[in-house]
């Protein structure tokens, strides 16, 4: 009798065990793609860059957060990456500055994170700024420095953006951007 019944139970037994790996295996993807899974296992370094993305309305991180933009959305998950992300975590294998955030910086925004299809358009991009600061012909967009230059050379995610140009020009910068010390000003 007993072991009769033992025998019945198995099938439902593996049966059980295979909803709870296939939900707890959906969960987990879900929360993966929340910002919160971020630094819920790795504190640091993550706590600045979700901190900033939820309450620093001056990083771009924010603007795209307050149109419901994810971290994964810009930061496009590839396995193998993630697990030497993995490594490195567990081993500590990073340094950070004094604000928290990561020392070496390896990500880049260029066309092909923010360019594409529900993103940005770059013609729009580059029709925005058109003679910029006001001056015919001058446009970060669209330069002697290439059309599109890696977005990265001027704008920041998790941080003050950079007006690349002036470098060289003395052009028009944003609020709150950081402008190089220009020592070599080519034109105004
Ligand atoms: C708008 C796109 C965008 C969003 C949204 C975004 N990031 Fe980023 N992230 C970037 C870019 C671009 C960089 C490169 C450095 C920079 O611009 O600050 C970066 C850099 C990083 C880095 C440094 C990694 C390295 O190896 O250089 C970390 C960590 C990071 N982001 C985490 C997050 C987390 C966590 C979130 C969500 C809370 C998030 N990011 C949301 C675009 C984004
Ligand atoms: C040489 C510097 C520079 C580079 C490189 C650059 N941008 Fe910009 N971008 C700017 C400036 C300056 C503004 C104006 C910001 C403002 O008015 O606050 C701007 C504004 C924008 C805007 C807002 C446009 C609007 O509708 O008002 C978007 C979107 C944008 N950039 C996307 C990009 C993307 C995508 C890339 C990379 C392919 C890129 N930018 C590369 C300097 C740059
Ligand atoms: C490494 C230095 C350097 C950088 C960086 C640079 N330029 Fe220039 N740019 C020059 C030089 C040199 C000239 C030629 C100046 C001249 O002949 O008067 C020039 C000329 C120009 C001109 C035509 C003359 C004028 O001032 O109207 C424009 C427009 C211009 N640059 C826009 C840009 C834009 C936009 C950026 C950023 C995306 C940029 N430049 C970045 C060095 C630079």
């Amino acid at each position: 009798m007993e072991g009769k019944r033992r025998r019945k139970k198995a099938p439902i037994i593996i049966g059980v065990v295979a909803v709870i790996v296939i939900a707890a295996g959906a969960g987990f993807w879900v929360w993966h793609e929340q910002p919160s899974f971020c630094n819920a296992i790795c504190h640091e370094p993550m706590d600045a860059y979700v901190e900033g993305y939820y309450k620093d309305p001056s990083q771009m991180s924010y603007t795209h957060q307050v149109e419901d933009v994810t971290c994964l959305q810009c930061h496009e998950p590839k396995i193998d990456e993630q697990i030497h992300e993995a490594l490195v975590w567990v081993n500590g294998d990073y340094e950070m500055d004094e604000d928290g955030m990561l020392a070496t910086v390896g990500v880049r925004a260029d066309k092909n994170m923010c360019a594409t299809s529900g993103c940005h358009d770059m013609e729009e991009i580059v029709a925005a700024t058109q003679d910029w600061g006001g001056e015919a012909g001058v446009n970060p967009h669209d330069s002697h420095q290439g059309y599109a230059l890696d977005c990265s050379s001027c704008h920041t995610a998790h941080g003050q953006s950079y007006m690349y140009c002036n470098t060289c020009h003395e052009f028009a910068v944003p609020d709150g951007w950081a402008e190089p010390a220009s020592t070599t000003a080519a034109t105004a």
